[in-house]
């Protein structure tokens, strides 16, 4: 391979960055819009009905609907001046973490002339886009914990309840089993790769791509079962699974680390998944989930979502309505919130941040080893930019890295050659901050083989590596959307040095 790689960036009309950053942004951008005006008028109404000599009570709604307003103002002149491809503006210091770190990368974007939105590379602006929304929240008083996405959130996994509801069922009917389990590595073994593939297909689900897809679509991609997960088979083009299940046996009482993306459903998939490993084998014992700390690429699970997520499963009524929804499976819904609760407080399962932490992005967030995720740094230099985090999850035994983002991060984003061994591409290592967009490359690389890495991805964005050529050359050629639509799938497994 000849190095340079270049980052994607809109500037190149057949990648998926364009047309995101064209429609898919500005859909997003004109949800957050809606859903503020939504509740400024909830506010308004709200603030009417108050007692007449209830001042404190009225001034208070006002100044709140008055700021909304004005997050209102700021997300529609964002949204002018991105479709009009102007500069990105420089973060203001809003208390909030890493406002130096993307400032500084943007001022190089700028001597570059690459500080606009249809020619910054897309990782950089897509999560420079996140950080900046989050801006506007924080510098209001009464907005600074507010997500704009949380109730689509909610919706969506509301719309999940069959699968949830079957998987509760069959996690309760497991656990009744977990003695008898523990002591058969034939039959965890076929578990194992069910719920690998669980868990990867979960990463289907993400609301940044409901622009484009119907419910409909939505569902028929969460079902659940043996047979939907032998057709898809065909659809992994690189499948660790075998060498991360030879791993996995090797553990006695481990440690494994999510690296979350979606709220929802993919994050049931991934309590299911930790469930397992916990529950029924011996060999982890430890589950430890690392959020974001502010709202991010829409769906992204932060500490509120997780907390919700159990306490809505506990609860129950959020899948009362499903279609035929039996008193008995709502029981296996109710338990199963129950059991993750109790594993919850017990540290079986842990978050990487304080249970109940709202969201960051202050004091709290700044420097944190959590407030790495929300950089738009790529993986590669973890070990040096972001040591905390990297001495997180280097105590691990195994860390999955969830979703496309991750992936992207992981792989930098840039235009491998599809081919590319996975271990190599996240591997490679920054030549120096001036070059930041120019990589050298090296296969013994700070990140690969630091500690035992899983990434689970349904290809979302243009990046592909450890794909064999005639496979990725044919799909190339066949006009299919392989590396976007999100049909296609990758497991890559690299174990530690
Ligand atoms: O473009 C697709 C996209 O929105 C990317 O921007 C992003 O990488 C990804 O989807 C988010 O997907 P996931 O939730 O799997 O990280
Ligand atoms: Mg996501």
């Amino acid at each position: 391979f000849n190095p340079p790689y270049a980052p994607y960036d809109p500037t190149d009309k057949a990648c998926f960055s364009y047309e995101t950053v064209l429609k898919r942004w500005p859909i997003i951008i004109t949800g957050v819009i809606d859903h503020l005006h939504n509740v400024c008028h909830a506010l308004s109404i709200e603030g009417s009905q108050l007692a007449v000599d209830d001042a404190a009570g009225r001034a208070r709604v006002q100044a709140r609907v008055q700021e909304g307003t004005g997050i209102i103002e700021k997300i529609s002149k964002l949204k002018y001046e991105m479709a009009r491809d102007r500069a990105l503006e420089h973060i203001p210091d809003d208390g909030g973490a890493d406002v130096e770190l993307y400032n500084s990368e943007l001022a190089t974007l700028e001597k570059e002339n690459r500080n606009t939105w249809f020619t910054a590379p897309w990782l950089y602006a897509e999560c420079y886009l996140y950080r900046l929304l989050r801006s506007f929240f924080l510098q209001t008083e009464g907005w600074k914990d507010a997500d704009p996405f949380y109730e689509q959130k909610m919706k969506t996994f509301k719309h999940s309840s069959k699968s949830v509801i079957q998987l509760a069922t069959m996690m309760q009917d497991l656990e009744a089993e977990k003695e008898t389990l523990r002591s058969n590595p034939e039959t965890l073994k076929v578990l194992f790769n069910e719920m690998i593939q669980m868990c990867l297909w979960g990463n289907a689900t993400d609301l940044s791509l409901l622009t484009h897809l119907t419910e409909a679509d939505i569902q028929n991609l969460q079902t659940v079962g043996k047979d939907a997960q032998a057709a898809r088979q065909k659809f992994i083009l690189k499948d660790d699974e075998e060498a991360v299940w030879n791993h996995v046996q090797t553990l006695k009482g481990g440690q494994v680390d999510f690296v979350l993306d979606n709220s929802g459903f993919e994050l049931f998939t991934d309590l299911v998944f930790a469930d397992f490993l916990v529950t029924c084998t011996p060999y982890v014992s430890k589950v430890i989930f690392h959020p974001k700390l502010i709202p991010w690429f829409v769906s992204d699970v932060t500490p509120p979502d997780f907390s919700a997520t159990l306490a809505a499963l506990t609860d129950g009524a959020l899948f009362a309505e499903a279609d035929g929804v039996s008193p008995a499976q709502l029981a296996n819904v109710r338990a199963l919130g129950a059991r993750w609760t109790a594993h919850h407080a017990q540290g079986d399962f842990a978050l990487s941040v304080d249970a109940g932490t709202p969201l960051g992005g202050g004091a709290a967030g700044a420097g944190a080893p959590a407030a790495f995720w929300t950089t738009a740094r790529p993986y590669w230099d973890m070990r040096t930019e972001a040591p905390g985090t990297f001495g997180l999850l280097a105590a691990s035994d195994l860390v999955v890295f969830k979703g496309d983002l991750n992936y992207r991060k992981l792989t930098g984003d840039v235009r491998w050659p599809a081919w590319t061994p996975f271990k190599e591409a996240i591997g490679t290592s920054l030549l120096s901050p001036a070059n930041r967009w120019r990589l050298t490359f090296s296969s013994a690389g700070p990140l690969a083989g630091a500690f035992p890495l899983l990434s689970l991805r349904t290809n979302k964005a243009d990046v592909v590596t450890g794909v064999p050529r005639e496979t990725a050359e044919a799909l190339d050629a066949s006009g299919e959307k392989w590396r976007v639509d999100g049909r296609y799938a990758l497991v890559s497994f690299v174990p530690r040095n």
